[in-house]
Parts: C-alpha cells; sequence; structure tokens
C-alpha cells in the first residue's frame, strides 16, 4: 500500500483529494494546521488515515513523521488561498506559501542526503501567469510569471523556489497549476459558495467590478485525478498546467449559478437573479485567466470527466443537502468577516 502524506487535506482541495486516494487504497497521512478554511470532519473514511495537527513549518514534527511513515510522496497543498485576505493581510501568505515550503524543501534536502528520496507534487496555481488579456492566448507552462495579488506572488515564489531546488539539488519534484476549482467543502469566502450560500438565504450577491473578468473552472475531483496522474507518471522536474478549458465571465457564471439555484428550490425563474448587486472591485484585480492544459492531455491522457453544467449542479445539490456543513462553517467568524469585507 504506498503511502502519501497530503498536506493541507482538511481545506477544499486537500479533503477531496484524501477522499480520492483513500477510495483507491492508499495510505494518508494528513497535515493540516486547520485554519479557519479547513474542516477535520470532511475525511470521513478514518481507514488508512492518520492526522497530524501540524504547521508545515515545524521542522521538526514534519521531519518526524516522514521518519516514522516513510511516505513515497508529499502532496503539498497547504497554502493561505483567498487573495481578498492576501490583500487585507500579506503576511500569513508568506509565512505558509513561501516559508512552509521552503521548510518542506531542507527536510526533503537532508532525507535525500540520506539516501531516501521522497517526491514532492506541488499544487500551484494558472494566477502565477498573472492576467492573460488578449483573448487569443493562453498560458502554457513555458508562459512567463507576472503574478499580481500577494497571494499569487507568495504562490510564484514557491514555484521558482522548488524549480531551483530541482536543478541545483536534483531534488525529485513536480509542480502543477491549475485553474479555479469548484465542488464540495469550499469555504463560502470563494465566488461559487459564497453565491450559493447568499442565493439560499436571499441576501445580496456581491460582483466586483462590471462582472467581466474571466476564470477557467474545474469539477475539484478532475483536479485530485490530475494529481494522482502527475505522481503516477509525471516526470521529475516538469510543470503541468491542469484546466478545463471551460472560461466564463463572472456574471454569466452567477446568472447560470442563480437559474440551476431557482430550479432546485421551486422559486420563479429568474428570482435569484434580481439579488444581483455590484460592488466595488478587488484591487489590483485580474480580468482573465485562461490555463493551456494540453501538454497534460497529451502527454499523460488526462481530460476533466464532467461538463460545467452538470459539476455546477452537482455542487449546487452538495450545498443544499449537507445544511449543517454550511450553517457551522457560516457561523460566527465567517459573519464577521463577511460583514467587514463587504460592508
Ligand atoms: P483551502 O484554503 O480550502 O485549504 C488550505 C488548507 O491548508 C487548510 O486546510 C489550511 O488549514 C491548511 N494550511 C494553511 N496553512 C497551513 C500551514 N502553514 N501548515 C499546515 N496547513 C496549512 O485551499 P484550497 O482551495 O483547498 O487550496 C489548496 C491548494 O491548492 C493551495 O495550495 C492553493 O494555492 C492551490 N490551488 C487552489 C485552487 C482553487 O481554486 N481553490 C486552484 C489552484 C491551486
Ligand atoms: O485560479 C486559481 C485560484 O482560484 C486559486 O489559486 C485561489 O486559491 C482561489 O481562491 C481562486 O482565486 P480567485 O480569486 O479566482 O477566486 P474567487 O472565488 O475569490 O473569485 C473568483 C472571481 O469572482 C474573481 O474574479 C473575483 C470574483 N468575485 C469573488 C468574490 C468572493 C466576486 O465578483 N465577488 C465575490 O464576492
Amino acid at each position: 500500500m504506498k503511502k502519501i502524506i497530503v498536506t493541507g487535506g482538511s481545506g477544499f482541495i486537500g479533503s477531496n483529494l484524501v477522499n480520492f486516494l483513500l477510495k483507491r487504497n492508499f495510505f494518508v497521512i494528513n497535515i493540516d494546521k486547520l485554519t479557519y478554511s479547513s474542516n477535520k470532519s470532511n475525511i470521513k473514511n478514518k481507514k488508512n488515515y492518520r492526522f497530524f495537527k501540524t504547521d508545515i513549518n515545524n521542522r521538526k514534527e514534519i521531519f518526524s513523521i516522514i521518519k516514522k511513515y516513510k511516505p513515497s510522496a508529499i502532496f503539498n497543498l497547504a497554502a493561505e488561498t483567498h487573495v481578498d485576505r492576501s490583500i487585507d493581510n500579506p503576511k500569513e501568505f508568506i509565512l505558509s506559501n513561501i516559508l512552509g515550503v521552503f521548510n518542506i524543501l531542507e527536510i526533503l534536502r537532508i532525507f535525500k542526503k540520506r539516501k531516501k528520496e521522497i517526491k514532492l507534487i506541488h499544487i500551484s496555481t494558472d494566477e502565477v501567469f498573472g492576467d492573460i488579456l488578449n483573448k487569443k492566448e493562453r498560458s502554457d507552462e513555458n508562459y512567463p510569471y507576472k503574478p499580481s495579488s500577494p497571494y499569487s506572488a507568495t504562490k510564484a515564489s514557491a514555484d521558482h523556489l522548488i524549480k531551483s531546488y530541482v536543478r541545483t539539488y536534483n531534488l525529485k519534484a513536480i509542480i502543477s497549476n491549475c485553474s479555479n476549482n469548484y465542488g464540495p467543502f469550499q469555504f463560502p469566502e470563494k465566488l461559487i459558495p459564497l453565491m450559493i450560500n447568499n442565493i439560499k438565504l436571499q441576501k445580496s450577491l456581491p460582483i466586483y467590478g462590471k462582472g467581466e473578468n474571466v476564470r477557467d473552472w474545474l469539477w475539484v475531483e478532475d483536479h485530485a485525478s490530475a494529481i494522482d496522474l502527475i505522481y503516477h507518471d509525471g516526470e521529475f522536474g516538469e510543470t503541468y498546467n491542469i484546466g478545463g478549458h471551460n472560461e466564463w465571465k463572472n456574471i454569466d457564471l452567477v446568472h447560470l449559478l442563480c437559474d440551476i439555484m431557482d430550479e432546485e428550490l421551486d422559486r420563479l425563474k429568474g428570482e435569484s437573479r434580481k439579488l444581483i448587486t455590484y460592488v466595488k472591485d478587488r484591487a489590483g484585480h485580474d480580468m482573465r485567466y485562461a490555463i493551456d492544459a494540453s501538454k497534460i492531455n497529451i502527454k499523460l491522457g488526462w481530460k476533466p470527466s464532467v461538463t460545467f453544467e452538470q459539476g455546477l449542479r452537482n455542487t449546487v445539490k452538495w450545498y443544499l443537502s449537507n445544511e449543517k456543513w454550511l450553517n457551522d462553517v457560516t457561523s460566527g467568524a465567517y459573519q464577521r468577516y463577511y460583514d467587514k469585507h463587504y460592508n
């Protein structure tokens, strides 16, 4: 049985990935410091699973977990992830997204010196490429890095650091750069679950700027399957873009979501669209991300498994049937964050 360490395994993508790996007979060790966006209860299957509440910056503990379990790989997802929060308070992003990765790299360097090589699969983002303003262009793996927010700058830094460790120390690492994920367990500070929650509660739907910013959307389990494939068949030192070839303007996406919610909640068609409100734009807001994911398709045979319409409907159904989960994560601190950010 293959042992894998997943960091950030109690967050949105991490939980989906851990559940995906457990179903495929991996032994999973989840290391997560349990920030506001995490939820331990997302992992129900406790067989072949261990959890450690630890910061990836904790050298001693991470070192001893690796020594004890001897994993074949670390899938690094632990990070601060919300762009708006990085604009308000960048420091946590630097600590987790840069120094945390540096810590993991240093530990892997020590294990390598001791002839114990552990693969690193690092989960990065399409945001490192910044705005792709020319509508005919997409960012492939050789596209220049041009991060715009403190969040994307920290993710870009980590990518560069990892590439330097591959070249200088011959560390066995692979980086994946993925577009916007959606699906179960996403914290409702992000566009899709925030809108689902607000539509459900008939609260206003805050669209930044004119709503014309474009994102590429991918069903989260398709991201998990791509990571699994990269782990098995990816080449060390390479980077792989992952995306849905599924670009949507924010306003069009929210319209579609409103229509699906009206159907699922038996409301009159058009009712939820009336909640849309245009609000102050995000500072430094990237206009368009457009990932070119043809390399992983051609070289490894990966492609998304669901259409956006199907995936979005599944996501809506999941949030509506997991009311307790949604209520729990939107109480207390979430309300304070929401009021401060949106009012
Ligand atoms: P998330 O915020 O839902 O989860 C992040 C998890 O990391 C949380 O469980 C948190 O407790 C944990 N964490 C944060 N700092 C930590 C630290 N220092 N030590 C240990 N654990 C820590 O985020 P997500 O959306 O699941 O993103 C996971 C990864 O995927 C991130 O690296 C992110 O940059 C990347 N990514 C996300 C998307 C997306 O659309 N959500 C797209 C591409 C890449
Ligand atoms: O592209 C991958 C990235 O996707 C990941 O690396 C990030 O971790 C993840 O948070 C996500 O970043 P975005 O900034 O694209 O996602 P977010 O859901 O915050 O916003 C999506 C778009 O919707 C963006 O253009 C901003 C807009 N938006 C967002 C919120 C929360 C609104 O118009 N209103 C909102 O209330």
